[in-house]
């Protein structure tokens, strides 16, 4: 039986790694060609790798989102190995704690870094693949979080949550505007998924785990398995009449 994203070309930013991993793979074994990019070379190629080995189809390549002349770049070599992009996937991301109030120049550099990848850094992959995406009607998805609405139990994140509000606001306005061109775009929001990006505050703050936990009707972490679900939904035509929303994978933590 075909996958349902059979014949797609798909993106993934960030695909050496927890989320974009899961993600790389799932689609690939829905029938997707995938590019792999994160600005770690080698987790990008042992993604690939993985997908190979499930007889998928995958290239990786070694990119910094940051860079905005580097992603123009990528999408040409995208589209010379795999064919037009139909699927984008903004999942490059970073966190940094650290008071706002407390060193200002400590948190002006996180603020900066933070925003050059999960915001500007967006930006810049999403406008080097738009022309793709137009032509084939394709479908972008970035990855929020539950930081898109709520900054409680997650302290000393301000820029995090900034950036993550940011990349909700985004999708509504990229999906407001790309909607005549047949271009949907949508959001998931993790809630606490165990990946190396939180691996050191879960290994040190097993307190602030368990306030997440004690907030989670589910009552169990995230593994990134189960943002890949969600992921394939919103790249597929399942999803054909949604645009500009976000869909939470947060195990139920916003209601109580
Ligand atoms: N893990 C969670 O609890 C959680 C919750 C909500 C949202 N998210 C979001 O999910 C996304 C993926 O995070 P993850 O948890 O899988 O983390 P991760 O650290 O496992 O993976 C992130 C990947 O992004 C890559 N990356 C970092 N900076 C990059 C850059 N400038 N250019 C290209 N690639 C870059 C890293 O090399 C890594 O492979 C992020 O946007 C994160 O904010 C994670």
């Amino acid at each position: 039986m075909p996958g349902l994203l059979q014949d797609h070309v798909a993106v993934v930013t960030g695909g050496g790694s927890g989320i974009g991993e899961a993600i790389a793979v799932g689609y690939a074994r829905e029938g997707a060609r995938v590019a792999v990019l994160d600005v770690d070379g080698d987790a990008a190629a042992n993604t690939a790798s993985t997908i190979a080995a499930q007889s998928g189809k995958a290239i990786a390549l070694a990119l910094d989102v940051s860079q905005r002349e580097a992603c123009f770049a990528a999408a040409k070599e995208v589209a010379h190995q795999l064919g037009a992009v139909s699927i984008l996937v903004n999942n490059a991301g970073i966190n940094r704690r650290n008071p706002v109030a407390a060193d200002a120049d400590v948190f002006f550099k996180d603020w900066q870094d933070i925003m050059a990848v999960n915001l500007t850094g967006m930006l810049n992959v999403t406008q080097a693949f738009l022309p793709a995406l137009r032509d084939s009607k394709g479908r972008i998805v970035n990855i929020g979080s539950i930081q898109s609405f709520v900054h409680v139990r997650t302290p000393n994140s301000a820029a995090y949550t900034t950036s993550k509000h940011g990349v909700l606001g985004f999708t509504k306005a990229l999906a407001a505007e790309l909607g005549k061109d047949g271009v949907r775009v949508n959001a998931i929001g993790p809630g606490l998924i165990e990946t190396p990006i939180n691996a050191q505050v879960r290994a040190a703050r097993p307190e602030l785990v368990q306030v997440f936990l004690d907030h989670t009707p589910l009552g169990r972490a995230g593994k990134p398995d189960d943002i890949v679900g969600p992921a394939v939904f919103l790249a597929s035509d399942m999803s054909s009449y949604v645009t500009g929303t976000i869909v939470m994978a947060d195990g139920g933590y916003r209601t109580i």
